[in-house]
């Protein structure tokens, strides 16, 4: 969703700032703006469309070393050009970018109408800026302290005031913002992959928290203005993992490198001896994990979908009952919190509000919750109680990847931990750890039939409406590639169970709308069988995700077969073939792949 840049230094901030904006992109969004201070004072210049557009759009002599920037996602009013960020107060004294939603916009706008300040756009945003250009305090930062006592709402705001031409004020609530700290240059960013290129300092904001930031200096205080003295800490990030290198698309190169990032995340975490994980992030003893009851994961959209395979890994593995929810229903259903549940919040991006909101429900009833999360440092990962890292680098592509793939291995590991302090036998154990082992091997063999899942990937785009069937441990795997499916081709993907087909949508098998079938070689595969003959003999097209040697019968000429690792472990790999062929599907129908319509990398409002 909407990001943030700013740049404070000895360099023209105009291309930073655009630079920055494109790393950005991937976020989603519908408009963008820069606003940069230099000797003839503020240039605010904004599009709707592309940054590239923005970019075109500068003139020429632009030397400011002072600036901000805005990739906007609409929520208050249309994606125009008027309502693109930054938005200045009236006198063009004060310029303001905003991530996050302003609750009581509309109270403010009237109180500030009477007071007969004239509005120039539909945005909750531009309060703020006449809010900090009317407080009478004497310092830029007192003036946006004294704007945000009015303001109910989250907020990752930047603030640029002409009179104080060297820095730039940010504050924080419940949206990311991060710090930069260069050689006599400083950087503010909503995600770090804006700033990568020029720096691994960096100091996240925490909620309540601004700071004011000059080239050489920044300072850090509360909204009592009391100083909180942060230090910048390391990030892993690097320049290359931000870079598209020789792919296509973002999600290609996602795709292609699990291999090394799976094998990468494992690193460390294996402890053969034992047959066990090791999870010191957990910030649990194995009497602690012993005394739960009870697993909750909660996650949102793909990430719930992982956070069922999960569940069913927990179940298996550790015979706790588990079960995944989406987050965005629990937070508002006055959840029973126990204290002998373990809840787990899982999110590549670390950002996706709603998860957030139900971590905080837990904490608030006195729940012990822990983050599978992929963004170090992110509210969620910050928010928890303990968690298990992704460690799969940052994900561009608006459609989740690897990091899914990371949830899948960081479950098992959670799984077997969970098992080895009860009833699994080390036996068991180091049978998954050796299952584990293989699964970059494993993954890179799926990768090798690339072509293959591509001519079937571009014969399934063609159909408007397509089925995804799969049960137990496959239904979470046909959610997720309905999922991909839907979000990447535009074609209306639904997932079934298996078993459900012949209670209901068995009528909407004909030949334009094929089936892709989850068919593991476990306990079910025949009956699964049994069900995907069912579809084709009423005229229906399957496709079958399988395991080789499983005898498919009449639906052998179009099987996706998936190496066989451990059972428990399987549906991390059937997983793979999915992305394969909604990544297909939507390069078949020339779509723009890495940033879909209407979607939004992390989903940072309600
Ligand atoms: C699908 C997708 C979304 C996210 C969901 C949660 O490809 O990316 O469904 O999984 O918005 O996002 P995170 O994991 O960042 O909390």
């Amino acid at each position: 969703m909407c990001g943030i840049v700013g740049y404070v230094g000895r360099q023209p901030a105009a291309p930073i700032l655009i630079e920055g904006l494109t790393r950005l992109e991937y976020r989603g969004y519908d408009s963008a703006g820069i606003s940069v201070l230099g000797p003839s004072g503020q240039t605010v210049v904004r599009r709707v469309g592309r940054v590239r557009e923005l970019e075109a759009a500068l003139p020429k002599r632009l030397s400011g070393t002072v600036g901000i920037g805005h990739t906007r996602w609409a929520t208050h009013g249309p994606a125009t050009e008027a309502n693109a960020h930054p938005h200045s107060s009236e006198d063009g004294r004060v310029s303001v970018v905003h991530n996050g939603i302003i609750d009581n916009a509309n109270a403010l706008r009237e109180r500030l109408t009477r007071e007969g300040v004239t509005f120039t756009s539909d945005t909750d945003t531009e309060v703020l800026a006449h809010l900090v250009a009317r407080s009478a305090a004497d310092t830029l930062e007192k003036r946006v302290l004294d704007a945000l006592e009015h303001v109910v709402g989250t907020y990752a705001v930047a603030v640029l005031d002409v009179e104080v031409p060297d820095r730039v004020v940010v504050a924080r609530n419940g949206s990311p913002l991060i710090i930069g700290v260069g050689e006599r240059e400083m950087f503010v960013a909503s995600d770090v992959s804006a700033l990568v290129r020029h720096t691994s300092s960096v100091i996240h904001l925490e909620d309540g928290e601004l700071a004011s930031v000059t080239a050489r200096d920044y300072r850090t205080f509360t909204r009592e203005s009391d100083d909180t003295g942060r230090v910048p800490t390391e990030i892993e990030v690097s320049e290359d993992d931000v870079e598209i290198g020789g792919h296509g698309h973002y999600m290609a190169k996602e795709i292609a490198e699990q291999p090394e990032t799976v094998a990468r995340m494992l690193r460390g975490r294996l402890d053969t001896r034992f047959g066990t994980a090791r999870l010191d992030g957990l910030n649990l003893s194995p009497r602690e994990l012993r005394a739960f009851k009870r697993v909750t994961i909660l996650g949102c959209g793909s990430a719930y979908y992982v956070g069922e395979l999960g569940a069913l890994m927990i179940e298996e593995l550790a015979r706790i009952p588990a079960h995944a929810e989406a987050a965005s229903e629990f937070r508002y259903r006055n959840p029973i919190i126990e204290p002998d549940t373990l809840y787990v919040a899982v999110s590549q991006s670390g950002e996706t509000a709603d998860t957030a909101f139900a971590v905080r429900e837990i904490k608030r009833k006195g729940g012990q919750v822990v983050g599978l999360v992929n963004v170090v440092g992110s509210t969620i990962a910050r928010e928890c109680d303990g968690g298990i890292y992704l460690h799969a680098g940052p994900e561009i592509a608006v459609a989740s990847t690897k990091a899914l793939t990371h949830m899948g291995v960081g479950f098992a590991l959670l799984a077997l931990l969970l098992g080895r302090v009860r009833d699994l036998s080390v036996a068991d154990g180091q049978r998954i750890l050796a299952g584990l082992e293989r699964l970059p091997a494993d993954i890179a063999t799926v990768l090798a039939d690339e072509e293959r899942i591509a001519t079937l990937a571009t014969e399934l785009s063609a159909a408007e409406s397509l089925f995804f069937i799969g049960r137990v441990r496959g239904f979470p795997v046909a959610r997720e590639g309905a999922q991909k499916f839907k979000e990447i081709s535009y074609r209306h993907a639904e997932a079934y169970q298996t078993s459900e087909l012949k209670h209901g949508p068995l009528a909407l098998i004909e030949e334009s709308r094929p089936t892709v079938a989850v068919i593991p070689d476990d306990e079910l595969t025949d009956r699964n069988r049994a069900a995907a003959e069912q579809v084709v003999a009423r005229g229906g097209r399957v496709v079958a995700v399988t395991h080789p040697g499983v005898d498919l019968g009449g639906l052998d000429d179009r099987r996706i077969d998936v190496p066989r690792n451990e059972i428990e472990l399987d549906p991390i790999l059937l997983m793979i073939p999915m992305q394969l062929l909604a990544y297909h599907a939507a390069g078949a129908l020339g779509l723009d792949i890495d940033k879909p319509r209407n979607l939004a990398k992390s989903v940072t409002v309600e």
